[in-house]
């Protein structure tokens, strides 16, 4: 097959030896199914290594959307049928309830998502995909970007829900765990989880952390939690995921011990500026004065107006000083730009003259806003003191960001922060975030395997004043003076 193709349909076949040894846990697990289904079966991999684990199973069925290789699956298997299918198509309603129980449904579906599909213009995606019922500004931001296997296995578990039944697939542990997210906010009826590493790397030639996920399903059964173990191999477990109110906790233990500081934090969580222009908003200062090097190689002459010193996240974590300034035309999202003209006309030129750069960036945040706008700025951005943390990085390090030569100093959008007003409340903060408390707070609810895994979203669950209680300190943010307001595009 060409490459859009596969990447398209997923199409990465699991190595037999892999299909047996998941069938053997399976067996090993006490599943003992009377019929599997195999929903997008490929060459038949699992068909023909659960034929061989489960003998007292009757009935087998495969599907799959790749004509050749339902013929080369027919070819590989015994007694299972095999259906030429396309999931989107398929009535798995009528196709679950003629299977007897207990079910067994496990496979492999595609790893794609569907902007990888939309982005090679393939059409291998369900027709109404706004299942997680994301906003406008979601779909801007990416966040409603899924797995097609997420969708596809969340279909099947609702199918299954209240038989007795076991979904056993291979997939992303990210997409494992939003799919236990979903069924078990969505109260499916679910007995036991289990999500077992596997190498994906070694398996499929995939740099991403994947998985077995193995759910059981009984009438009236009510578990939202789940079991990870490192392997295929693994005896015991290392750590629980869970739902608790209505979140996912990555770490049980963690989330008993300090699931107490979970709260609203009392100052808002930011990012940093972006703008989607480096070589035009980031330049270096020279010996000159006012004079500094773009990132196009021109030596331009600015006022220092709309110049801040910066730093970016891989900076941070070095404690690096701030060795460049970024060019910030607005003091809040959608303030007028031309006020730049007035104030600082060398700038102002300097923005006209790359004006074909930065009318071009591709993001939809920069539509109908002010000309040369950028995004995430507002009083919070100039903050004499912050605290910020890089959201690049998968470390959980908090450090205090002092202003260089009177101006503060601005972050750019790989890093998130708290403003703080003064040196001893920006020092305060950070004493307490990298404390053992907070540390194994974020414990509790981070997913180190995320691609980002430190987010705005995760900052904001803890409670500083709590942590500081926590930590015999007086209250944390009594001395935070900054006005928090919220500015349009928050
Ligand atoms: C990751 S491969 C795994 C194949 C097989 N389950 C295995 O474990 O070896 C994904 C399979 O999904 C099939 N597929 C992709 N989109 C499909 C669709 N819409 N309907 C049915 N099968 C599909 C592909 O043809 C491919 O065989």
């Amino acid at each position: 097959m060409k490459t859009p193709q596969r990447v398209e349909y997923g199409d990465f076949q699991t190595p037999p030896r892999l299909a047996l040894k998941a069938c053997a846990l399976l067996k090993n697990l006490g599943l003992s199914p009377s019929s599997v289904l195999e929903p997008t079966c490929g060459i038949g991999s699992f068909l023909a290594a659960s034929e061989d684990t489960f003998q007292d199973c009757s009935m087998f069925r495969g599907y799959d959307i790749n004509p050749h290789y339902v013929q080369a699956a027919r070819e590989a298997v015994r007694s299972s049928k095999v259906f030429h299918k396309d999931f989107f198509r398929a009535d798995w309603q009528e196709i679950i309830r003629s299977l007897r129980e207990p079910i067994l449904i496990l496979g492999n579906p595609p790893w794609v998502t569907n902007s990888g599909v939309g982005a090679i213009g393939g059409t291998n995606l369900p027709s109404k995909s706004n299942f997680q019922g994301f906003n406008g500004f979601d779909a801007i931001t990416g966040k409603s970007n899924f797995d097609i296997s997420e969708w596809m296995l969340i279909q099947l578990l609702e199918q299954v829900s209240g038989r007795s039944a076991a979904l056993a697939m291979l997939c992303k542990t990210a997409v494992a765990r939003k799919v236990l997210r979903h069924a078990w906010k969505t109260r499916m009826q679910i007995e036991k989880s289990a999500i077992f590493g596997i190498d994906a790397m070694a398996e499929f030639g995939a740099a991403v952390d994947a998985c077995l996920l193995v759910c059981r399903l009984q009438p009236g059964a009510n578990s939202n939690e789940c079991d990870v173990l490192e392997s295929l191999d693994a005896l015991h477990s290392s750590s629980k995921i869970a739902l608790r109110g209505n979140r996912l906790v990555a770490d049980l233990d963690a989330h008993l011990s300090y699931g107490h500081l979970l709260g609203t934090s009392p100052i808002k969580w930011r990012s940093g500026i972006k703008h989607d222009c480096s070589r035009v908003m980031e330049i270096r200062p020279t010996d000159g004065k006012d004079m500094y090097l773009n990132g196009l190689g021109e030596i331009v002459q600015l006022e220092d107006d709309c110049l801040y010193p910066m730093l970016k996240g891989s900076e941070l974590i070095k404690c690096a000083p701030p060795s460049r300034f970024m060019l910030v035309p607005q003091k809040s999202i959608g303030e007028e730009t031309s006020q730049v003209a007035a104030n600082a006309p060398l700038t102002w030129r300097y923005l006209h003259s790359h004006s074909e750069l930065l009318d071009s960036r591709a993001s939809s945040i920069y539509k109908n806003r002010p000309r040369f706008s950028v995004f995430g700025v507002g009083d919070y951005s100039f903050a004499p003191w912050k605290v910020a943390i890089s959201g690049f990085h998968k470390q959980l390090r908090f450090f205090p960001v002092a202003p260089k030569r009177g101006k503060p100093v601005v972050l750019d959008d790989t890093c998130y922060f708290l403003p703080c007003n003064t040196e001893s409340e920006a020092k305060k903060l950070a004493y307490l975030l990298n404390s053992d408390q907070a540390r194994a707070f974020f414990d509790a609810f981070v997913f180190w395997d995320a691609k980002r895994p430190i987010t705005v979203g995760l900052l904001s669950m803890l409670d500083l004043d709590l942590l500081a209680l926590e930590c015999g300190s007086s209250s944390a943010t009594r001395q935070a003076s900054l006005p928090l307001s919220n500015h349009p595009g928050d």
